[in-house]
């Protein structure tokens, strides 16, 4: 079955793998995190790019055929790039599949759309967003990634950080959530807008792009694929944020960080 090779600026898109693996067991994953230069949100676009040309070219290397950039940020600055080191490949990146959700079905208004400074900065939801007519409310959250890779899920720093965030977002009907590691916040999320008394619909692009990936792929088979998971900095802390993403044991390989096209698998190194 087809070799799908996903990315992100670290570990919250194995949220994206693993709601792929559940929808279609079939599918081998073939995951990189880019550990070694996360966070790209306070990154410039053509940092991002360099990076992202040399991820899409490791996991064509490593027999992806088809592509998806879980990663927001490097969606927003980085698909056109994706598009052309894939070659002849398919691309998906975490935007269009949450835009066209938004096309096709009525969401309630105002919507709320939070992601890192870059994506925010981008426009490029605000922008199509507004062009299908809706009233849309943008926030940089900046403050949520560092507390989710902490583990600090239910910390009152991060209720604290919430509250902060979603108070000054405003009246909004639905959010979405335009960052990977968002989702794991979605249950605190949903509880400041009880307490405020609001009652709002909570989309994750994660989701959205599962679902557009498993439809890309075609009819599913009958064997089960593998996935195989690889970041540029192997630091054993990631392990456990692995695991609470992937929501299993997991064993990460450290890939070496921009020598994509070189790369020989006999240079992977176990994770101590
Ligand atoms: N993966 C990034 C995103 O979805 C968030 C973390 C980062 O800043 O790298 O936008």
């Amino acid at each position: 079955m087809p070799k799908v090779g996903i990315f992100d600026s670290g570990l919250g898109g194995l949220l994206t793998a693993r709601l792929l693996r559940e929808k279609r067991p079939d599918i081998s994953i073939l995951y990189y995190g880019d550990t070694a230069h996360l966070p790209y949100g306070d990154k410039s676009s053509s940092q991002i790019r360099t990076y992202v040309r040399d991820i899409v070219r490791f996991l064509r290397a490593q027999g992806a055929e088809i592509i998806a950039i879980a990663c927001n940020t490097a969606s927003a600055v980085g698909y056109d790039t994706a598009c052309e080191a894939a070659e002849n490949i398919p691309v998906l990146s975490a935007i269009y599949p949450a835009l066209n959700a938004f096309s096709e079905l009525r969401f309630s208004e105002p919507v709320g759309v939070i992601g890192t400074y870059t994506t925010i900065r981008s426009g490029i939801y605000g922008r199509a967003l507004k062009a299908m007519g809706y009233r849309v409310r943008e926030l940089a959250t900046p403050v949520l990634v560092p507390l989710i890779e902490e583990g600090w899920i239910e910390h009152p720093a991060t209720a604290a950080a919430i509250h902060t965030y979603l108070s000054e977002l405003g009246e909004v009907e639905t959010l979405l959530l335009a960052c990977t590691h968002y989702p794991l916040l979605q249950n605190q999320m949903q509880k400041y807008y009880t307490q405020v008394g609001m009652e709002v619909h909570i989309v994750s692009t994660a989701e959205l792009l599962a679902e557009a990936v498993a439809r890309a792929v075609g009819q599913e088979g009958t064997v089960h694929g593998e996935s195989h998971f690889w970041v540029s900095d192997a630091n054993p802390r990631f392990i456990e944020l692995a695991k609470r993403f992937w929501g299993a044991d997991i064993i990460l390989e450290e890939a070496p960080a921009g020598t994509s096209t070189e790369y020989l698998p006999s240079q992977v190194l176990p994770v101590k």
